[in-house]
């Protein structure tokens, strides 16, 4: 596992865009031979994709040959609701780039047959080989996705009910109204996430401290279900200061250290 440790959020989300868009430059994707990218939603991808539309208006990275795949969304809000994440994608990222609408997929959390939605979301995934790079974010309790404590880390892509902590997380999205926050899910399993060729994950602010400290220093639990990224060949965790406050001195400097190593090349 890789850490890199970043000042505040807007330099994680420089870091992040950078790595992107190095990785998708050097991987050359053509339409024959896509880069395939998993995203998600939060308020903690927002910095990466506003300089990810800022490098992509200075000409640094085109999306035609991008396909997406998001980790998740609510059941029962229509896609035009402001909190939905088909709004909140298109709003902060798709409509500013030049991603073509059919490369594109978010699960319909609307369809008539939820299960079955799920079903052909992770087929989709497999027919076009998986998925190159997934960013992703976590909840305060380490859920990713909206794989919540006690998932399956070996789940796949299905209907998850929300836990209390999660609903009254998100009411802040939600006029702090819980009774306005969708109860139920679509997701990507631990499983799918995992499955990604390499997985970026943005953990920033205080209140992620916990959930960091848990990823790096605990065990792989179901009840974080972000640790199991510790069980993944190329795991990186990009954060911020704040969010280290919970790490052991001696965990921040040997992580720092290696970073510090690879940049003067010495090795
Ligand atoms: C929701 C999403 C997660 C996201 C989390 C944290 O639960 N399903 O994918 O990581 O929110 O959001 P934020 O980045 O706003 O803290």
């Amino acid at each position: 596992m890789r850490i890199l440790i970043k000042k505040d959020k807007e330099e994680v989300g420089i870091c992040v865009a950078d790595y992107l868009i190095n990785k998708v430059n050097a991987f050359k994707p053509t339409k024959l031979k896509p880069f395939v990218l998993g995203l998600p939603t939060g308020s903690s991808p927002i910095s990466t994709y506003k300089e990810l539309i800022r490098r992509h208006q200075l000409g640094d990275i085109s999306f035609k040959n991008i396909i997406t795949f998001n980790m998740d969304e609510y059941v029962g809000i229509p896609k035009s609701h402001p909190q939905s994440y088909h709004y909140f994608m298109h709003d902060n990222l798709f409509n500013h780039i030049d991603i073509p609408k059919k490369n594109i997929h978010i699960l319909n959390g609307n369809a008539p047959d939820l299960e079955k939605e799920c079903i052909e979301f992770e087929k989709k995934i497999s027919k076009i080989r998986g998925i190159e790079l997934m960013l992703g974010g976590i909840g305060a309790d380490g859920h990713i996705a909206f794989n919540e404590p006690g998932s399956s880390l070996s789940s796949r892509t299905r209907i998850k009910s929300l836990s209390y902590n999660t609903i009254l997380d998100n009411s802040r999205f939600f006029d702090d109204n819980i009774s306005r926050v969708p109860t139920k899910a679509l997701t990507m399993g631990v499983g799918t996430v995992m499955d990604a060729r390499e997985v970026l994950i943005i953990i920033t602010g205080f209140n992620k401290a916990r959930a960091l400290r848990e990823v790096v220093e605990g065990s792989i639990s179901h009840m974080w279900t972000v640790s199991m990224l510790q069980m993944h060949q190329k795991g990186i965790i990009v954060c911020d200061k704040m969010a280290t406050m919970e790490l052991k001195v001696e965990t921040v400097k040997y992580f720092q250290n290696i970073e510090n190593i690879a940049a003067n090349n010495m090795f």
